[in-house]
């Protein structure tokens, strides 16, 4: 059972235009795939038991919204999920979840489909956000956002997000979905220290101007911020899955990356000092000061919901003494305009 006595309290935000108030950071799901399919192979599998303790003390720790993915192990990672859920007593009101319809070599008319085998796998658990995973359907994006509203209509889910999609892309979606008075609240980005792209290719600019949130994916760059690889950068016989595969955790690419896992040790270390840090950066370095200072990582993984002043709260972060640091080490993350 969870100890609500234990509650700790982390902002929450509005999810876009949405009634959802999501923690800032929220539980990534993908760990809990069980090892199936081939996007689930990504991750070493975690037991049962495991998989409830780290939601457990995901929920003590304020977070409040789970994101998994029909890709997760073909249902996997939303039936460990929503087992935990259950098993915790936690009633479906408590939490917000998000998961995503995978559409590589699919119609649009699988989104209809395939929404019954969602709902099945989250044992009675909304699907409060569903997102579109990627933009490669085999249908157009006008097509994929009228299936999403029909479900919506038919209160099979309650909001439309989208998953990886260009500036371009999500202004259609937005529009298209707008012709028949819905919003799209979200956008799922990969968008970290180390991966600030969206800054300079006009997905944030956009989804300002449009008021749909950023939700970071891999904001510890798979792990690679949180220090653990540069400490040890002998990756062999651990069980990192197929990260032990990407050239970014092999020595020569965790070279690249020293500079930004220094900024972000300097950066925990000194969390508390900065009164202007945005809160989901501050307890996004708490976490991360923990992880370096014990090695315990009860998160399995973390995603940052982002409003509109996420830039700006970069900048923040990038103080003084840090941002010499920074400006001078680092060469493959965009600076503009903070230096
Ligand atoms: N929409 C998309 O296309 C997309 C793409 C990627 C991710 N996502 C979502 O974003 C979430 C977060 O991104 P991410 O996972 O790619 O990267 P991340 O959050 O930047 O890094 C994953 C972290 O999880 C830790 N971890 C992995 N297995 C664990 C376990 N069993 N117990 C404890 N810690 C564990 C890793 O620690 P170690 O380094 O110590 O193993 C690593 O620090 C995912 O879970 C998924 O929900 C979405």
């Amino acid at each position: 059972m969870v100890n609500h006595s234990m509650k700790t309290t982390i902002p929450k935000l509005r999810l876009g235009t949405s009634n959802l108030e999501v923690s800032v950071i929220g539980l990534g799901c993908w760990q809990f795939s069980k090892h199936t399919g081939m996007i689930g192979k990504f991750w070493p599998p975690v037991s049962d038991e495991e998989t409830r303790n780290i939601i457990k003390v995901s929920l003590e720790n304020g977070i409040n919204w789970f994101d998994t993915a029909e890709a997760y192990g073909w249902g996997a990672s939303e039936k460990s999920l929503s087992g935990a859920l259950d098993k915790l007593g936690v009633k479906k009101k408590e939490v917000i979840i998000a998961t995503k319809w995978w559409p590589i070599l699919r119609f649009a008319g699988s989104i209809e489909k395939t929404i019954g085998k969602r709902l099945q796998a989250l044992t009675g658990y909304n699907i409060d956000l569903y997102q579109i995973h990627q933009p490669y359907a085999l249908s157009s994006v006008t097509q994929q956002m009228h299936c999403m509203a029909d479900l919506v209509e038919e209160n099979k889910i309650r909001y439309v997000g989208v998953s990886n999609f260009s500036a371009k892309q999500m202004r259609l979606a937005f529009q298209i979905l707008k012709r028949r008075s819905i919003p799209l609240i979200s956008n799922q980005v990969n968008y970290s220290l180390l991966n600030r792209k969206i800054e300079s290719n006009g997905i944030l600019k956009t989804a300002n101007e449009l008021g749909i949130s950023i939700i970071a994916y891999s904001p510890l760059a798979q792990g690679i911020l949180s220090g653990k690889f540069h400490k040890d950068t002998q990756i062999s016989g651990k069980n990192i899955g197929i990260r032990q595969w990407i050239p970014a955790f092999r020595s020569s690419g965790l070279k690249k990356s020293k500079p930004g896992k220094m900024l972000v040790i300097t950066m925990a270390a000194s969390f508390s000092a900065p009164p202007f840090m945005h809160p989901s950066l501050k307890i996004i370095l708490q976490r991360t000061n923990f992880l370096l200072s014990k090695d315990l990582m009860f998160f399995s993984s973390m995603m940052i919901s982002v409003l509109e002043n996420i830039p700006g709260a970069l900048a923040a972060v990038f103080a003084k003494n840090v941002r010499k640091i920074f400006c001078k080490s680092i060469s493959t993350v965009p600076v503009t305009g903070m230096c």
